[in-house]
């Protein structure tokens, strides 16, 4: 009979995120770096996510505080921080975790918190190995520099993991690498973490070491392998920027399967937090970012910045730039607008060139075609907002709103001073500076009026000729 896997309800993981990331030379702590859009350690939480284990105790203590807060953002509620201070090593790591970790789990899933490509289904292998069995997660790397190696005997069996730093010449020819990721049985575990020694390079407590103490200790490790890419480790600014590459060439790739038409992938930068449905197209030279969501039918870019933006279905947004703003259904955007937080435009409304909108609601239909600004400004439906027509909001101390009725016309260069109201099918004359409320229907017109003086030009001219 073979064994079977612990219950998942009986299986935690240990993040370790307690390290500084020296070689980032950075002041924020590794782990908050961000990858496409999430950081390092929420990376490893939404690989984490899906395998619904019993616990997940992150290790902190670099910027324990601001770690444990961002920790807990995720919103996971098996997730809890124990902190490890000060950091001697990842075997030290592994023992101060084990200490949160709750009685009646049989296994844990030991994790490295800077590995941003690591999947879900790997995890799962890890967790799901039979009763019994520790294991270690290996991939067998072109360049292997920097890792640890793992070394076996010549009948193949795992004998232990050998540091970069502390590898012998040939050892350091060896291409199987420790990921850093690993499964251990509970029971007996504390001893053997106990008895993890700082006899390296660096004088600190490697969990690496437990693999020779397993192995000693007449415990089968077994090596699980994966993909080389899912390895992807961050220690430095290179290696961020590669696996910045790299988790984004997989989203993107993910939302191409998935029905997304995506022109130009090697030109386009989508967070993993933004969601693009079936049948949208985003052209080059997009950059969306944050909790941006564009539904199916609507074409984003070229040039386009979207962050925490709504586009709805068949919008058309172009070379403009938005942020924390709703785009309705069928709404054109650009080129060249710039929409800011507030902004909710309805169906079937237009924003074109040089416009500006600002914590503002466009009703159906309603247009600002060009050199426009709108700010704090409630629009109704059917409305046109001509070329150089301002909502005069800011007057030096505080913020005023302005309200324009459905199919209102507001003709170009004027001022709307608030706060005021524009009536339903108000009409506003060109240059026309509203500092009165407008009633339905009316006609405001507020402008010097025109002198003409025949023949003035002509004699300019001819004397100017003299
Ligand atoms: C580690 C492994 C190496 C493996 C590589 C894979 C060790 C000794 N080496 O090396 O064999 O090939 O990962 O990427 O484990 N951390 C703590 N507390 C500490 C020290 C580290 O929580 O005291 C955390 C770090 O924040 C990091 C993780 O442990 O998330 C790994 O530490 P790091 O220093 O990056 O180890 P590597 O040198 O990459
Ligand atoms: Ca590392």
């Amino acid at each position: 009979m073979t064994a079977s896997a612990p219950a998942r309800a009986r299986v935690a993981a240990i993040v370790m995120a307690a390290g500084k990331g020296t070689r980032l030379r950075s002041d924020t702590a590794k782990v908050l770096h961000p990858v496409a859009g999430r950081s390092l350690l929420h990376h490893t939480l939404a690989a984490l996510e899906p395998l619904a284990l019993a616990q997940v105790v992150v290790v902190v203590g670099h910027q324990a505080g601001d770690v444990s807060a961002h920790a807990d953002e995720f919103g996971m509620d098996i997730v809890t921080t124990v902190v490890q201070e000060p950091q001697h090593g990842t075997g030290h790591a592994l023992e101060v975790g084990l200490t949160a970790v709750t009685a009646s789990v049989d296994r844990v899933v030991v994790v490295n918190g800077d590995h941003p490509m690591l999947s879900s289904e790997t995890l799962a292998r890890l967790a799901d190995l039979p009763s019994g069995r520790s294991a270690i997660l290996s991939a067998d790397l072109d360049d292997p520099t920097g890792y640890g190696r793992i070394v076996r005997d010549d009948t193949g069996a795992v004998l232990g993991v050998v540091e970069d730093r502390d590898c012998t010449p040939e050892q350091r020819g060896i291409r199987a690498v420790n990921g850093g990721m690993y499964a251990f049985e509970r029971d007996g575990l504390d001893d053997l973490v106990a008895a993890i020694g700082s006899d390296n390079d660096q004088g600190e407590r490697y969990i690496t070491d437990l693999v020779g103490l397993l192995v000693a200790d007449r415990r089968e490790v077994r090596v699980v392998t994966t993909h080389p890419d899912e390895l992807a480790g961050v220690n430095d600014r290179l290696q961020l920027a590669q696996a910045e590459r790299q988790v984004r060439r997989r989203h993107l790739d993910d939302l191409l399967r998935s029905g997304v038409t995506v022109m130009d992938p090697e030109a386009t930068w989508i967070d993993v937090t933004v969601d693009v449905e079936p049948d949208a197209t985003i052209l080059p030279g997009c950059l969306l970012t944050g909790a941006t969501h564009v539904a199916t039918g609507a074409v984003v870019g070229p040039h386009t910045e979207l962050h925490d933006s709504e586009v709805g279905p068949g919008a058309s947004v172009r070379q403009s730039v938005c942020d924390t703003v709703r785009i309705g259904p069928d709404a054109t955007v650009g080129p060249f607008a710039h929409l800011r937080p507030g902004t909710d435009l309805g169906p079937a409304t237009k924003v074109g060139a040089f416009a500006q909108v600002k914590n503002a609601t466009l009703g159906e239909g309603s247009k600002v075609p060009h050199l426009a600004y709108v700010g704090d400004a409630t629009v109704g439906s059917g409305v046109n907002i001509g070329c150089g027509a301002i909502t005069v909001n800011y007057d030096g101390v505080a913020k005023h709103r302005t309200v324009i009725g459905d199919d209102a016309f507001i003709s170009c260069n004027s001022n709307l001073v608030a706060p005021v109201e524009v009536g339903r099918g108000a009409f506003v004359a060109a240059g026309t500076t509203v500092t009165d409320d407008v009633p339905d229907d009316a006609l405001a017109i507020g402008r010097s009026r025109q002198m003409v003086k025949e023949g003035w030009a002509a004699r300019r001219r001819d004397q100017a000729a003299d």
